[in-house]
């Protein structure tokens, strides 16, 4: 009764596995939109073609043997007749596996140097950041900022140079292909070229820190976004506009702004944004247009952001940000929410 029980869950469960495999998820690795995650999953898959065949070339006659030369009824315990040495046996066994490991090496070392080519002349630079527990995106030509969402144009070759803030993080798309880590005090390569942008708005892709970080690391994601070419033009050119502080409502949120959160936090356009050097908690220009906040764990609407300026490290443990429930008033907290947030819908 237990083996029946012990074998259908383990036969479920390399079905769910198998099928899991396949699904195209938003972490899924073997679904890639990139030519270099292609071309990894191309040696992947080669490799595991491989090894699945040598796996059944070797257990079917380790099954047969071991059910047809089982001790039988009418044995008279004596031993078979011993043999030593099998010249063609011994010269299959070692010329197979040398022909194989030739198989996979060969596209392994070229897709290996392929992806440590140098970039093109027209890549898109982009220096990553990575902080306990976010990440910041800089793109040094254009003097853009950003944080938690990397906007990238369609068809483009990205030029990533990824470091870290504090300690190892690891920079990761699944979609995208690669995994890399970011090293305080040392700068990693990677080269992303991304794909077709489909949606208005952008496509977006799923990022994670692959490398145990401390409390919040599986709270460590991020977004990446990629754009048609005009709106990706558009993106750029509106990225500097300051938030409006037209009302009073606004005015009072920029004067807590510059008083309480700048220095940790910048807005393009405005003072906190003349502050040099790697930020200590989030750029904040443009915020209004992110999708997700808090590093992409929660949507970005007022009610979170209340909860989070409040008291963050209740949703994310470990958290640097002071809790500002006993600093600021409710109304000062939504005069801030409301300046940071129309930092807005820039129409791109
Ligand atoms: Cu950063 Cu895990």
């Amino acid at each position: 009764m237990m083996k029946k029980v012990i074998c259908r869950l383990f036969s479920v469960s390399m079905l769910a596995l198998m099928v899991g495999c396949f699904k195209d998820t938003p972490m899924s690795t073997i679904h890639t939109v990139t030519q270099a995650g292609r071309d990894i999953n191309y040696v992947y898959f080669l490799t595991t073609v491989i090894t699945v065949v040598i796996f059944f070339a070797v257990a079917i006659p380790v099954v047969i043997a071991l059910v047809r030369f089982r001790e039988k009824e009418d044995d008279d315990g004596s031993i078979p007749p011993q043999i030593h040495g099998n010249p063609v046996l011994e010269f299959i066994w070692t010329v197979v596996p040398v022909i194989l490991l030739i198989i996979i090496a060969v596209p392994t070392w070229q897709i290996i140097f392929k992806q440590a080519r140098e970039p093109a002349p027209d890549a898109l630079k982009v220096e990553v950041i990575g902080h306990q527990w976010w990440w910041e995106f800089r793109y040094p030509d254009l003097g853009i900022v950003t944080a938690n969402e990397i906007h990238l144009p369609e068809n483009t070759e990205i030029d990533l140079d990824i470091t870290s803030a504090d300690i190892l993080h690891s920079f990761w798309v699944p979609k995208f292909g690669g995994k890399v880590d970011s090293v305080p005090g040392h700068n990693n390569p990677l080269l992303w070229d991304t794909p077709a942008a489909i949606e208005e708005g952008g496509d977006y892709y799923q990022g994670q820190c692959a490398e145990l970080c401390g409390l919040s690391h599986a709270l460590m994601r991020f977004q990446a976004v990629v754009h048609k070419k005009d709106e990706w033009d558009r993106w750029v050119q509106t990225y500097d506009n300051p938030p409006n502080k037209d009302t009073s409502f606004e005015h009072k949120g920029d004067e807590i702004f510059h008083t309480y959160c700048m220095s940790c936090h910048a807005i393009s356009g405005t003072a906190s944004a003349e502050i040099p050097g790697p930020r200590i908690g989030p750029d904040l220009s443009n915020f209004g247009n992110r999708k997700k906040m808090a590093a992409g764990i929660l949507d970005n609407n007022q009610a979170n952001l209340r909860k989070w300026i409040k008291n963050s490290g209740s949703i994310k443990p470990g958290s640097l940000m002071t809790s500002f429930e006993e600093i600021l008033s409710d109304k000062e907290i939504d005069a801030v929410i409301s300046y940071i947030r129309n930092s807005t819908v820039k129409d791109y």
